[in-house]
Order: structure tokens, then sequence, then C-alpha cells
């Protein structure tokens, strides 16, 4: 069989590692992939948001299965497009992938479906926005309603704060189009954990559970990344409170689509605050979370392949996956400068003695192949640029061998936190 994965970071890294796996597969195309892959997927010279050049592409190598790892090529339709050339390809089609496309369309459909989230209102005018600010609690959490690549929420914790953010959604269009309507949510207080299911629309299979890390700095502090580091499992994520989300949240928003004629086929990955009320969906993103697939795949032991085709069978019914009991954890290693500007082109050191290590497995994001003078060599090429992962029986031993990986390797500004996992020893008791 012949698979194409569509992305470029490191959760396309560890999608093409586990699929290459699978014995129902021959070979892996990535596009546009990145350094890491080489010698595991050909690399196709494809943006993730082409959707006209990928169908090309696929349909001239009759490519049996296309995965997908970002939301933009979900929204903007590549589902419906594939499908319609007879192409078999994973993920939501596009009305469904409004899910993460439009924040409206997902907190309406949690109403709707009696999912439990954060008070909302929504606004298309900017006055009567400006008007509800002003008699509003605070804090508020404004989000834009369109993708804003992860920087359209903002938590305001007074009303001056809130009400610059509207003016800068709705009348400075910082994110264009994306930002004309806006949703003003109540703030909610608690720990955050990602629940990540497959579904054929009717059935649903969990995935393990993780937790990531949003911030830059260690203790969480400084702004918002697409994620510095994750774990699986997340002891907060105990039996019962999966159940709990499974029935309250997960099985209803399913059964909700499917009533609305917008089945649900794909992963549905729902960012969850439990707060002291219980479990409340914060976001809905309609594919696997980036960092989280890089400390969930390593414990999968289930060919991910057999579930992807069960999925786009509608063969989900008393599925389940089989997971190693060991914990994973994946340090994000990261440019100096992230989330801002950062500098590219920087030598990495130690790739290959992290490789051969035991239970270490690195994933690669921001980098990029090069030769020079006939050397081979890999740069960085972006704000993430590695996903450290190690297994270990326990979490903190788990720990210990991602931070063993990331020690061996090295380059000019290399940045990571020293903290990942340190929630989940809170709560298994070995650290207070
Ligand atoms: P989103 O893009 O909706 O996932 O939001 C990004 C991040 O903003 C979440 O992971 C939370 O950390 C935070 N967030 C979003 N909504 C809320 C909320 N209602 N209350 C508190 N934090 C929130
Ligand atoms: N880790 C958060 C996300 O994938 O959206």
């Amino acid at each position: 069989m012949k698979v194409l994965v569509i992305g470029s970071g490191g959760r396309e890294h560890a999608l093409c590692w586990k699929i290459a796996q699978s014995p129902k597969v021959e070979t892996v195309f990535a596009a546009p992939g990145n350094g890491g892959l080489y010698g595991m997927a050909d690399i196709v010279d494809t943006e993730a948001d082409d959707i006209d050049g990928l169908l090309k592409f696929a349909l001239s190598e009759k490519i049996d299965l296309t995965v997908v790892g970002p939301e933009a090529p979900l929204v903007g339709g590549i589902v419906d497009v594939f499908s319609r050339h007879g192409l078999r390809i994973f993920g939501p089609d596009k009305r469904a992938s409004l899910l993460e496309g439009s924040k409206i369309f997902a907190k309406e459909m949690m109403r709707r479906c009696n999912v439990p989230t954060a008070d909302f209102s929504v606004f298309d005018d900017y006055k009567k926005a400006c008007g509800y600010l002003k008699s509003a609690d605070m804090p508020v959490v404004i989000k834009a309603d369109g993708l804003a690549a992860g920087k359209g929420v903002v938590i305001c914790r007074d009303v001056d704060e809130a009400l610059a953010n509207v003016r800068s959604f709705m009348v400075d269009k910082r994110f264009g189009a994306s930002g004309e309507k806006v949703v003003i949510e109540e703030c909610l207080e608690g720990e955050e954990a990602s629940i990540i299911v497959v579904s054929d629309g009717v059935n649903v299979v969990p995935l393990a559970s993780s937790q990531d890390h949003k911030r830059i700095f260690d203790e969480d502090k400084g702004p918002n990344t697409g994620g510095m580091g994750a774990y699986s499992p997340a002891p907060i994520i105990t039996s019962s409170l999966e159940q709990r989300i499974m029935k309250e949240i997960i099985m209803p928003m399913i059964k909700g689509m499917r009533q609305d004629n917008v089945p649900y086929k794909g992963v549905l990955y729902a960012g969850i605050m439990v707060t002291k009320d219980g479990p409340k969906v914060l976001e809905f993103n309609v594919r696997f979370g980036d960092p989280e697939t890089q400390a969930i795949l390593p414990r999968l032991k289930s060919d991910l392949v057999d579930i992807i085709e069960r999925s786009l069978d509608g063969d989900l019914k008393g599925f389940r996956l089989s997971w190693d009991k060991k914990s994973c954890v994946c340090v994000v290693v990261s440019s100096k400068g992230y989330p801002g500007s950062y500098e590219k082109g920087k030598i990495i050191k130690g790739l290959e003695k992290a490789k051969s290590m035991e239970d270490i497995v690195v994933f690669h994001a921001g980098t990029k192949k090069i030769s020079d003078g006939g050397k081979e060599g890999i740069v960085t090429s972006g704000g993430r640029v590695l996903g450290v992962t190690g297994l270990g029986e326990t979490i903190e031993l788990a720990i210990n061998k991602a931070y063993e990986g990331t020690s061996a390797i090295s380059f000019e500004g290399m940045h990571f936190r020293r903290d990942i996992g340190k929630r989940a020893l809170r709560h298994s008791g070995i650290i207070l």
C-alpha cells in the first residue's frame, strides 16, 4: 500500500514513523515532510495547503491512502476533493471540519448537544461586542471565529485589555476574515488535558490520554506556543473521568453531527479543562495534536493503518487499541526567539547519538537536510525544531529518558523547557 502523509511537523514525522511500521505499507510519501524523514518516507515537494498539487500527485502515484496532519487542508476541503476523485483519505470533510474551522459553529453545536463548555456569546458587530464587554465579568476569553494559526485566543484580565483585543480582531482585522466574528466566553479554571479519539461517523475509539505544555518557559511562563512538550498517559484523566468525557462530550458530539447530516469521520481532538464542576470543552480540533501525537504513538502497539481503514469503512464498532503500559514524554526543542522571530540554518549536532539510544525517538519538525561540499547534515528551519521523546516504565523514568536525549543534541540558540511532565509527577504524588 502507498500512503501519503500531508504536513511537515513533528506530528507528521510521528505519523510517518508509525505508518511505516505497518505490514500493510510498502511506501510512505511525505508532503512536504522535513529533514527527519529521509530513509523513512519519499519526500514530495508540495506544500500542505496546495490541495490541487496534492491531488495531482496522489492521482499520478495512485496513492492508496492519504493521512492529513494539519487543519488547514481539512478546513479547505481536501477530503471532499480527494473523495470526489475516488481517493481514500482520512479526516473529516469540509463541513465537519468546521468544528475547528469555526469556533462559532463548534460552540453552537456544543450548546445544541448539551456538551459542557464555557458560557459564551457571539458577535459580528464591533459596537455590540464593546457594549457587552463593558458589563461583563472579568477575566474573559476572546476568540476569533476562524483559523488563526493558534493565535486567535486571548485571555483578557480587564475591560481595557478586552476592548483592545476585540478592536484588533474586528476593526484592525489582525487575523483577516477569521476575526470578523468573535466568541466572547467565560474563563474556565482547572487543569487542561487532551482527549483524542478516532470516529467512523458512529462509533468511537479513544486514543491514550495526553497533556501538553503550551507556554514557552518553565512553570508555564511566557507566551503561548504550538506546544513545548507532551506526555501520555495524563494521570489527571482517570478511567472514570475518561468515561465521563466520552459520555458527556465525545458521544453527544458524534451523535449530534450525524443527526445534523454532517457525520464526523476521522480524528477528533477535544481540549478539555478539568474544572471543579467536571470536564468542559475548551476547543475541538479536527486532527491529531502536536506534540501530543509524538507522545501517544510510541505507546500504540496496534497498527495505525488498521484503525484508519476501519474508520473509513465504518467498522470501528467494538474495536479496541492495544497500548504499551510505559509512559512517554516528548520534549520539544525550539529555536531561540520562538514563538517570536528566530534564525534558521543552525547546524544540529548529536542526532545520530540520540537516535541510537534505547527507548528514545527523535521526531523532527522544523529541520532541513543540506549537503555542503559532499557532506550531509541537518539544519534548523523552523521555530519548533525537534521532539525528543523518551519511553519509561514510569512517568519519572520517561522524563529522564527524554532529557537524556536532549543532552546528546545541540545547536546554536537551542531552547527547551526543563519541566516537561512535572505536572504528571505532582499528580502521581512524586513531587509536591
Ligand atoms: P483554543 O485555541 O480554543 O484551544 O485555545 C487555546 C488555549 O487558550 C487553550 O488551550 C486554553 O489554554 C486557553 N483557553 C481557551 N478557552 C479558554 C477558556 N474558556 N478559559 C480558559 N482558558 C481558555
Ligand atoms: N497541542 C495543541 C494542538 O495540537 O492544537
